[in-house]
């Protein structure tokens, strides 16, 4: 009755921002995104009549867990298997979490996958990423490998993410910078919430299909300089409409703002690279693989960087035999 999962978190190449459903983590609106290597959730979970109470630690601690979300989402496992089985969850993350490095996504996969394993059920692809959708929904793209396409759907059984492209279709580099530390101030389920309040909101709804199709393009013909060009569009549009939601988030600290411009700057001297950031101050910057040293380098001697972790697209969720306790 236990099982261990490692997931890895993915960013977002066009965004999933604003729910159809909050309940059931139905989108407003389909994304793409892609799974990265050296950012990861690795998850043990057992379920046992000795145990008397549920019990999760994060990183070793049991502080700053949201434990209704957890319970909740664990709730829906056991109703699958038909148990009252208490749990008990122990995860760790290999970067901080709650700062906008989707530590919930590669969570929430991690999560389910090792949940299910542990009740013994025997579920899809399609069935772990819908389920591990009620957990976070960005969740969903940590499941199946490499590139996904998060399809909108309608319902609960329609609403999924499935591979577009595998890890290994093309040599890209994606260094996650770390600007900032502290835990977010808003929580992204408050931000998707207020998305309706911007007055450009309905408009991006309106942009986002037609980008998806062009980004999945631009990745099938490895055309770097219009995949740049789709991702900061999207990422910039993301944050037009925090910037104008009532109240206005502001996620970008001066790094976040001083690294956008240096990726102009470096495309004017020759280096291809690109930024795009979630709903946070971090920017996940993309370039190619033979020029993910020089660009490390850069970018660790700006003013403001505390970290990098340099991913490559990465496979997703997996069931692994060491376990956390
Ligand atoms: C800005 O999946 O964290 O990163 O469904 O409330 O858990 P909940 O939200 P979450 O939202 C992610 C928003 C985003 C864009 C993206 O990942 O597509």
């Amino acid at each position: 009755m236990k099982a261990t999962a490692i997931a890895h978190a993915n960013i977002a190449l066009i965004k999933y921002w604003g729910k159809k459903d909050p309940k059931l983590n139905l989108p407003e609106n389909s994304s793409l995104a892609v799974n990265l290597s050296n950012l990861t959730s690795t998850t043990t979970v057992a379920f046992s009549d000795d145990f008397d109470e549920d019990s999760f630690s994060i990183n070793a601690t049991r502080e700053n867990i949201e434990i209704e979300r957890l319970i909740a989402h664990i709730n829906l496992i056991r109703d699958l298997a038909s148990t009252k089985q208490k749990v008990k969850v122990v995860s760790e993350n290999n970067f901080p979490t709650a700062t906008g490095l989707a530590s919930s996504a590669s969570g929430f996969a991690a999560l389910t996958l090792a949940a299910i394993a542990a009740l013994g059920l025997k579920l899809s692809e399609k069935e772990l990423s819908l389920l591990a959708r009620r957990g976070a929904g960005s969740a969903c793209r940590s499941i199946p490998d490499g590139f996904t396409e998060w399809v909108a759907g309608t319902s609960d059984k329609t609403s999924y993410a499935q591979t577009v492209f595998d890890a290994n279709h093309w040599n890209i580099a994606i260094l996650a910078v770390i600007v900032n530390q502290e835990k977010k101030v808003v929580s992204n389920t408050v931000g998707h919430t207020l998305a309706q309040t911007s007055p450009f909101y309905q408009t991006r709804l309106l942009r986002v299909p037609k980008k998806i199709k062009a980004m999945k393009q631009a990745i099938e013909d490895k055309n770097f300089a219009l995949f740049g060009k789709i991702l900061e569009a999207d990422a910039i549009e993301l944050h037009v409409i925090t910037l104008t939601s009532d109240p206005a988030i502001i996620y970008w600290d001066p790094a976040t703002i001083r690294i956008m411009k240096l990726c102009q700057t470096l495309r004017q001297q020759g280096l291809p690279v690109y930024f795009t950031f979630d709903a946070g101050p971090q920017p996940v910057l993309f370039c190619l693989q033979k020029d993910a040293k020089k660009l490390e380098t850069i970018i660790r001697s700006t003013k403001g960087v505390l970290d990098i972790i340099v991913n490559k697209p990465a496979e997703g969720a997996r069931l692994i035999d060491k376990h956390l306790f």
